[in-house]
């Protein structure tokens, strides 16, 4: 059991230090602009917001109008669009788009799971 504890321990500073499978905190102020580099190819974000309890897509499609979908039918408003070459803008941020962020295309290594991207707020 303790060396279960110790194993466990390791792991998770192998996780967090590692390349691959990091959680990265970005730090956001309601009502600016804001832009994230997810990298080449990462041409589709998935997200987890209050404006759904379900999780929310984005496509970098030429067409985009700022919306994210959950199911490809509904449309969540955002200011954002995202470039094919995987950099995310958005013109402002409102509190809708304060959550978590990752990258379905990105492959997993193992035993990491994909990154993280918190977009948080200052002070929480
Ligand atoms: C990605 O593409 C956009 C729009 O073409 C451009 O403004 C931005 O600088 C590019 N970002 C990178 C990291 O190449």
């Amino acid at each position: 059991m303790k060396n279960f504890f110790l194993f466990s321990v390791l792991l998770f500073a192998f996780s967090v230090t590692d390349v691959e499978g990091a959680i990265y905190r970005i730090i956001v102020e309601i009502g600016k602009e804001v832009t994230y580099d997810f990298g080449e190819g990462m041409f589709l974000i998935k997200r987890f917001t209050k404006a759904s309890s379900n999780p929310q897509y984005l496509f970098a499609s030429p067409d985009q109008d700022g919306t994210w979908t959950t199911d490809g039918i509904d449309k969540i408003p955002s200011s954002a669009h995202l470039n094919w070459n995987g950099t995310l803008t958005f013109k402002t941020i409102s509190e809708n788009d304060v959550g978590s962020y990752e990258m379905p295309l990105e492959p997993s290594g193992i035993p990491m799971a994909q990154s993280l991207i918190m977009f948080e707020l200052a002070g929480s």
